[in-house]
């Protein structure tokens, strides 16, 4: 008989609902619920997991307990959000995506699994893939942008990054795709608020990114807070038993989100623990994290008949399985046996760095006036988020210090050396203190460049940050109209580095500048990355994830909108438009400004019809017309031009990078799989339907930058 079979025989109840029990130590609180100290849970076999847990020490101890303790010496699980990065810190997830670089999303997720795994830690509660076009949306932050396809590939890189080639390896993870699903569709926006979506919607934008995450061998799965249409999604059972587990065939673990499972009864689907605890139960969650409504629930849910032993059984099956898996058994002290190298550690922060540097997106770039000539340059780092290590950390710092991530002040001061920059924040983020203006702008005149950073908190985007008002926070705007107004006076260069966990809505402020670089939160070499970029010693290639929109009323704002019966014309009154503002966004999906300039020629496609097994090649050539080298990032869309459901004016279907040197020319191939272009028909069944599709190529999901051809679809 296998292990967990074996095991499973001798089990008591409380120790099979053990198995199925997360909970956290006091290290990062993340929800409302803190349990108290677990340790004899843990030596009587009744804690099989546990949370935020970080340090190769104290995590092993912890294990000790279960493993010199407890009964039946069932190691322990423990997890944590190793979301962009563990100590060393990333750019935070809509960061990266802006990097349109799988295997850079694989590289910083297997790095993060390493420096974690050498904590002793067996898992992360990442990647997020919850695709957003609400930018009021805190969690987008965290997450891979508006696109389902983007968000499938970096659902893959991701997975493979994390779990590696060996998941019982000491160094790395088990993964959890998470949350499932359509979180980022919450009403309006607001954080843990109801999701009321179409079928369709979900199975086209939500749904894709944890399919990738299964088919790239994701082993667990976190379902979201959120209801939708009134069922919440930790007691989904036609999406978590049926589509997920039975659709999918996804076999790992299903993780509830912190204490959602008790959250069932302030959704008013159950009346009590153990009706809520059997209800998740029903639906297929295994692991109940934090609300300890599996230990306290489920006896009495199974006296009264609710749920049964062999319900039970499974959930705990499929937890034992994903230890072994995890190499747990073997040698539950492998990972965070040996310390990291010190040259691990450097090596991690080059790739911050790079990454980083690569993340940001150059917004605009006025009369070229990046990048900034290093000899003899003075600059000026003015705004409050020029010195906040803290800030640029981004939402999920994992076990980061506060301290240590380099600013923009010490970025620069690395590069140029510290007489050549000037720093004073002005005013804070977020309050009305206006004293410290004179002083900046004093320094405005000492200085060939000034560098205004400003923006939002690490902790404005991430979970429970929801915000209605989408422009720069406290009173930052009137600080910067009075630094350009200075700097106009000056006939100096305004370069605003943008901090931000979402677009933020400055149609004004990328008005009023010479340059915009929006940087995200790029973790802990965000100033090295971005003094790389202003000197120019790296080109910027970052491409925007999200639509930037220009008013809030936009949102949600998105490039994959069906084109409706009354498309925008300007001739026409009643078409689809705003009287006050236009539908474009201020930027569109992909957009990104580098140091070279780039045409796009030559758009080939095939010619003859094309059938449903074959998979294409397109190609078209780049030139690189500016006057340096840099890297241009080349978007594939496709339209479905007349179809039985109407289908949307742009759709991504690929992606690719070209480094060209100045005057120098390339061509650039995509793949597409024709069987990508199969949809969902009217009855949401997945068809293949022959006629013409629109091949688009170009740098940005904006139409009249693109290069257009069709192809033709034979009949299947
Ligand atoms: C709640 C968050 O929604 C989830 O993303 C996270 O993994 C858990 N807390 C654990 O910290």
């Amino acid at each position: 008989m296998s292990r967990v079979e074996t095991l499973l025989k001798q089990m008591t109840l409380a120790e099979k609902l053990g198995q199925l029990t997360m909970t956290a130590s006091s290290y990062a609180v993340t929800g409302p619920v803190i349990a108290g100290d677990s340790t004899e849970a843990i030596k009587d076999g009744t804690i099989g997991n546990l949370l935020n847990m970080v340090g190769a020490e104290h995590v092993h101890d912890m294990q000790r307990l279960a493993m010199e303790h407890s009964r039946l010496k069932i190691p322990l699980l423990i997890g944590l959000d190793v979301i962009h990065g563990h100590r060393t810190l990333f750019p935070i997830p809509l960061g990266e995506a802006a990097l349109f670089e799988p295997k850079l999303w694989a590289l910083t997720a297997q790095e993060s699994a390493k420096e974690a795994a050498a904590d002793g830690l067996a898992m992360t509660f990442a990647p997020m893939l919850d695709v957003s076009r609400d930018p009021r949306w805190g969690r987008s932050a965290e997450g891979p942008g508006e696109d389902p396809w983007l968000g499938a590939r970096i659902a893959e890189a991701k997975v493979h990054g994390f779990q590696g080639t060996d998941l019982a390896g000491a160094e790395t993870l088990a993964a959890v795709a998470k949350h499932y699903c359509a979180y980022g569709a919450v009403t309006a926006g607001r954080e843990y608020a109801s999701v009321d979506i179409s079928e369709r919607t979900l199975h086209e934008v939500h749904l894709p990114a944890f399919a990738a995450a299964v088919a790239a061998g994701v082993v667990a799965v976190m379902p979201a807070f959120t209801d939708l249409a009134g069922v919440p999604m930790t007691a989904n059972v036609a999406l978590l038993r049926g589509w997920l587990r039975e659709h999918l065939g996804f076999q790992g673990v299903i993780i509830s989100d912190y204490n959602a499972i008790a959250e069932l009864i302030h959704h008013g689907i159950a009346a009590d623990l153990p009706h809520a605890a059997s209800l998740a139960l029903k639906a297929g969650v295994d692991i109940d994290m934090m609300a300890d409504a599996y230990r306290r629930g489920l006896p009495d849910a199974l006296e009264r008949g609710w749920v049964t032993m062999a319900q039970i059984d499974t959930a705990v099956r499929r937890v034992l399985t994903l230890k072994e898996r995890l190499g747990l058994f073997e040698d539950p002290y492998r990972r965070g046996a040996t310390p990291e190298a010190p040259a691990a550690v450097t090596a991690r922060r080059q790739l911050a760095r790079l990454v980083g540097a690569r993340a940001i997106v150059m917004l605009k770039n006025q009369n070229a006036v990046l990048p900034l000539a290093a000899d003899g340059l003075r600059v000026a780092v003015i705004g409050p988020l020029g010195d906040s290590s803290s800030d640029m950390r981004g939402p999920w710092w994992g076990a980061a210090d506060p301290a240590g991530h380099v600013t923009v002040v010490e970025g620069m001061t690395h590069l140029l050396g510290a007489e050549r920059v000037l720093h004073a924040p002005g005013v804070a983020i977020d309050d009305a203190d206006m004293s410290g203006v004179p002083a900046a702008l004093e320094l405005c005149a000492q200085v060939d460049a000034i560098l205004l950073c400003v923006g939002e908190a690490a902790a404005m985007s991430g979970e429970a940050a929801s915000r209605a008002h989408l422009g720069l926070p406290g009173r930052q705007r009137e600080f910067a109209v009075a630094v350009f107004e200075r700097a106009r006076a000056l006939h100096k260069p305004v370069i605003v580095v943008l901090f931000s966990g979402r677009p933020l809505v400055v149609p004004w402020l990328v008005e009023s500048a010479d340059a915009v670089l929006a940087a995200w939160f790029p973790g802990s070499e965000a100033g090295n990355a971005i003094g790389d970029v202003l000197l120019g010693h790296v080109s910027p290639s970052g491409r925007t994830p999200v639509s930037w929109p220009r008013a809030a009323g936009q949102v949600p704002i998105f490039f994959g909108q069906r084109p409706g019966g009354r498309p925008e014309n300007p001739k026409d009154h009643y078409t689809s438009k705003y009287l006050d503002v236009a539908n474009e966004p201020l930027f569109p999906f992909g957009h990104g400004l580098t140091y070279g300039r780039f045409s796009y020629a030559n758009l080939r496609v095939p010619e003859g019809p094309v059938s449903a097994t074959e998979t294409l090649v397109i190609r078209v050539d780049v030139s690189n017309q500016g006057e340096r080298a840099a890297e241009e990032t080349v978007f594939l869309f496709t339209h479905d031009v007349l179809a039985s459901v109407s289908r949307p004016v742009l759709e991504l279907k690929g992606f690719a990078k070209v480094t060209l040197n100045p005057g120098e020319s390339g061509t650039v191939s995509l793949l597409l799989p024709v069987a990508e272009l199969r949809f969902l028909g009217p009855t949401l069944e997945l068809e293949f339907e022959a006629g013409e599709v629109e091949i688009l190529v170009g740098p940005c999901a904006d139409r009249r930058q693109l290069l257009v051809a069709s192809i033709r679809l034979a009949h299947a």
